[in-house]
C-alpha cells in the first residue's frame, strides 16, 4: 500500500490531538505543525510520540504558523503529505471580537496560505478545512443542513466564511481534492478551559475539592447541538477518503441548553441545584448547603450572540457512513468525571 502521510496543522488543539492518534492507529505517518509558545502546551500530544514509535510509524512536529507562508511552504515541501488536515485556528468567538484582525489572518487567511503552499509546491494532497457550525450564525432554518444559508454573527464566524469559500474556490479553480466539514460544537476532557462545556465540567470539580467558590458564567439559555470530539475526528477522516471532494455537516441533531449541562453536571457531583433570580442577577445554588455555585457575569456575554444551533447530518450518515456513538449524557459524564480526577490529583499536589 503507498504510504500515507498526514499533515495536521492544530495538532496541539483538541481535535489535533485526537486526530492524530486515529492516523497513527491506521498506520499514517503523521506530521503536525506547533507554533512556538513561551511555556509547555503539548499536554495533549505527548504520549503520541511514543505510540507512533511502537506501531513504527513517523510522528515529527515542525515549527510553523498559519500567518508565515514562508514556514508553510517549507512544511509542505519537505513532508510532501498525502493528506492535509487544516483543524489551526483562532477558534475561540468571543476572543475574535476582542482580536478581530488577527482571528481573521489566521482563521481567514492562513486558509488561502496553506492552500497556496499546496499549489505553488504542485502537491497533490487531499485537503481538509475545519469549518463550523458558526457559519449558520443567525440560523436561517431549522435544522440546519448543507444547504442552509450562512449567516455568521462574529469575526471568527466571517474568518471561518472566507475559509469556507476559498477551499471552495480552490477545489473549483485548480482541481484540488477540498473538503469542509461543518462541524457542530464537539467536546471532550481535552477541550480547552475557556469553552463552555470545559468551564463548567473543571469549575465544578474545583468547587467540589473546595479549590474554587463559584462558577461564573454568561448566557445560559444559549442551545448547542453537543458531540464527542472523537467520534468527530472519524468523520473528518472518512471524508477525505472519498473519491470525490465534498462539504458535510457534522451533528448530532440534539440541542442542549447551556443550562441543562450546568444542571447535569452539577448533578453528577452530588449537588442539587436550583435556580433563583433572573437575568444578570440570576443564581444557581446547592439546595443541600445552601452555597451559591454559579453566578452571571457579564463579561462572558458575547456582543451578538448565536442562540441556537442543530445540525442535521443526513448527508454524512448516508455517503460517510458516520453518526455520533456517544450521547449528549455520557459526553457530560465522561468530561465531569475526567475533571473530578484532575483536580483531586491537582490537590494532592498542593
Ligand atoms: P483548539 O483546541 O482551539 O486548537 C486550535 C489549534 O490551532 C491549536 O493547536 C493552536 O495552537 C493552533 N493554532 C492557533 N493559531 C495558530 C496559528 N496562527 N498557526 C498555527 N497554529 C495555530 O481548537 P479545536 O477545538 O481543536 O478545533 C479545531 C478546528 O476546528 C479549529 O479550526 C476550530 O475553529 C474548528 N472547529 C471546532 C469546533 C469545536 O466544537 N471544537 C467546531 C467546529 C469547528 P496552540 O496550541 O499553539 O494554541
Ligand atoms: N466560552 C463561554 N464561556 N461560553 C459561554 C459562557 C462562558 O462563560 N457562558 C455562556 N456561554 C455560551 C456562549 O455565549 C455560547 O452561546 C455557548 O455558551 C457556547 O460557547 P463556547 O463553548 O465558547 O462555544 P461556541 O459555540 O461559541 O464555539 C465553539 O463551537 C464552534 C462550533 O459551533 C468553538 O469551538 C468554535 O471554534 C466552533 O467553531
Amino acid at each position: 500500500m503507498k504510504d500515507r502521510v498526514a499533515l495536521i496543522t492544530g495538532i496541539t488543539g483538541q481535535d489535533g490531538s485526537y486526530l492524530a492518534e486515529l492516523l497513527l492507529k491506521k498506520d499514517y505517518d503523521v506530521h503536525g505543525i506547533v507554533r512556538r509558545n513561551s511555556q509547555h502546551n503539548r499536554s495533549r500530544i505527548e504520549e503520541i510520540r511514543d505510540r507512533a514509535r511502537q506501531r513504527g510509524r513517523v510522528f515529527e512536529l515542525y515549527y510553523g504558523d498559519l500567518c508565515d507562508s514562508g514556514s508553510l511552504n517549507r512544511i509542505i515541501s519537505l513532508v510532501k503529505p498525502t493528506e492535509v488536515y487544516n483543524l489551526a485556528a483562532q477558534s475561540h468567538v468571543r476572543i475574535s471580537f476582542d482580536q478581530p484582525e488577527f482571528t481573521t489572518d489566521v482563521t481567514g487567511t492562513g486558509v488561502l496560505r496553506l492552500l497556496e503552499a499546496i499549489r505553488i509546491n504542485k502537491l497533490e494532497a487531499r485537503f481538509y478545512q475545519a469549518s463550523t457550525s458558526e457559519l449558520y450564525g443567525l440560523a436561517q432554518e431549522k435544522p440546519q443542513t448543507e444547504r442552509t444559508p450562512f449567516y455568521p454573527r462574529s469575526p471568527y464566524g466571517i474568518a471561518k466564511l472566507y475559509g469556507f469559500w476559498i477551499v471552495k474556490n480552490y477545489r473549483e479553480s485548480y482541481d484540488i481534492h477540498a473538503s469542509n466539514g461543518i462541524l457542530f460544537n464537539h467536546e471532550s476532557p481535552r477541550r480547552g478551559k475557556n469553552f463552555v462545556t470545559r468551564k463548567i465540567t473543571y469549575s465544578l470539580a474545583c468547587i467540589k475539592h473546595d479549590m474554587q467558590q463559584t462558577l461564573f458564567l454568561g448566557n445560559l439559555n444559549t442551545q448547542r447541538d453537543w458531540g464527542f470530539a472523537g467520534d468527530y475526528v472519524e468523520a473528518i477522516w472518512r471524508m477525505l477518503q472519498l473519491k470525490e471532494p465534498d462539504d458535510f455537516v457534522i451533528a448530532t441533531g440534539q440541542m442542549h441548553t447551556v443550562r441543562s449541562f450546568v444542571e447535569k453536571a452539577a448533578a453528577l457531583c452530588d449537588f442539587d441545584l436550583a435556580w433563583e433570580g433572573c437575568e444578570q442577577n440570576e443564581i444557581g445554588r446547592d439546595t443541600k448547603t445552601g452555597r451559591i455555585l454559579v453566578k452571571i457575569d457579564p463579561r462572558f456575554y458575547r456582543p451578538a450572540e448565536v442562540d441556537e444551533l442543530r445540525g442535521d447530518a443526513t448527508k454524512a450518515r448516508e455517503k460517510l457512513g458516520w453518526q455520533p456513538k456517544v450521547s449528549f449524557e455520557e459526553l457530560v459524564s465522561m468530561m465531569m468525571e475526567s475533571d473530578l480526577k484532575l483536580v483531586e490529583k491537582q490537590k494532592q499536589l498542593l
